[in-house]
């Protein structure tokens, strides 16, 4: 992850002092190389650009909201209805397929690939056969790319905005690891620059809403719910209602201090969601946006172009129209 981020620094530095760059973009990348490193071994063997490509159709078919989720028609309407999100589908099932293959052949290297090979059903003893490895695979990669890129990107902005607080990160992370890279011992000590991750993703959550069916009849706050009932749970408007959040439009990441937090409702703070289907990637997520943040912060400051206007738009996920344009301050 530290890798990662540096290499995007090494590109900044070569386009050089004011260069204007579209952070949505760049974040995209890194997040990616993350992903390669990760759970695509490295991306050796892989066609990277195919397969970034690929990902970006899957992942607009998976964010469109077709009549057939809406009238819950058969799974096979759904395809009919994107093929070019199906086509995707074929490509990155074959193409995992292949890795796993060769994975399984080599000796382990200790990645997400590894750790999902060796995993065992703590009650059956079962491992995963090739296809629920190669399922559980392509399912990190579409839950996990975009999500941790967007909330960097809102990150950056968020600090863009506020010089003081950037100015903090920096001091943070000078303290816990001077001029080195980052090791995973200096991630997990980076207790604000986590907080301001905290704080950009209850502003802008990477997932604004999450839907579920009602299984059975029941009620939800007085008000009876029938079983089959289509639910949205807002997370943008929870993150932001004034009667869970002091102040909620402002950012400030000392409300995730251990002080505040004590006493906050479980579930006024959803970024990850909750209950049974909670984000798995949660800590992945963290801790990479925590180690990229740190390390771009401390090359570089990024300031927001004044002349852009910043529309969040829902896309399933919640991004910034347009992209985040912001200017290069090499340091
Ligand atoms: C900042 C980054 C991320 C955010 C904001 C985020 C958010 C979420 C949310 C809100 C859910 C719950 C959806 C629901 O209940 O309907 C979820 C589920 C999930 N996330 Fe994440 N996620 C992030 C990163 C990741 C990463 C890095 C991975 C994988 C490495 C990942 C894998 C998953 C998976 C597999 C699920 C489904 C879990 C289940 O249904 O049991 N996520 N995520």
């Amino acid at each position: 992850m530290v890798a990662a981020a540096e290499a995007a620094l090494a590109r900044w530095r070569e386009r050089g002092e004011g260069a204007r760059l579209d952070i949505a973009t760049e974040m995209t990348a890194i997040t990616f190389q993350v992903i390669l490193d990760t759970m695509l071994s490295g991306g050796e063997g892989i066609d990277v650009e195919a397969a970034a490509r690929k990902i970006t159709d899957y992942l607009e078919t998976l964010g469109k909201i077709t009549p057939a989720d809406l009238l819950q028609w058969p799974t096979w309407t759904r395809v009919a209805l994107a093929p070019r999100g199906q086509r995707a589908m074929v490509f990155l099932k074959a193409m995992v397929d292949r890795m796993v293959e060769r994975r399984r052949r080599e000796p382990p290297r200790g990645d997400l690939v590894d750790l999902l090979m060796q995993a065992q059903d703590p009650e059956s003893g079962r491992r995963m056969d090739d296809v629920l490895l190669r399922d559980n695979l392509l399912t990190f990669i579409a839950a996990g790319h975009e999500t941790t890129a967007l909330a960097l990107t809102w990150s950056l902005y968020l600090l863009g905005r506020d010089p003081e607080t950037a100015a903090r990160v920096r001091a943070e992370v000078a303290q816990v690891a001077g001029e080195a890279s980052l090791t995973d011992a200096d991630v997990a000590r980076l207790t604000f620059t986590r907080q301001v991750v905290q704080e950009a993703v209850r502003l802008y959550p990477s997932l604004p809403l999450m839907s579920r069916m009602c299984a059975e009849d029941t009620e939800a706050g007085g008000h009876p719910v029938a079983k089959g009932t289509f639910i949205f749970i807002p997370i943008y408007a929870i993150h932001r209602h004034r009667r869970l959040w002091r102040d909620p439009d402002a950012f400030d990441p000392d409300r995730f201090a251990p002080s505040e937090s004590a006493g906050r409702p479980r579930f006024a703070y959803l970024p990850f969601g909750g209950g049974p289907r909670v984000c798995i990637g949660q800590a992945f997520a963290l801790t990479e946006a925590v180690a990229i943040l740190a390390t771009l912060v401390r090359g570089a400051t990024l300031e927001p172009d004044p002349g852009h206007r910043i529309r969040p738009v829902m896309r399933v996920s919640m991004r910034p129209q347009g992209g985040m344009p912001m200017t290069l301050r090499l340091r």
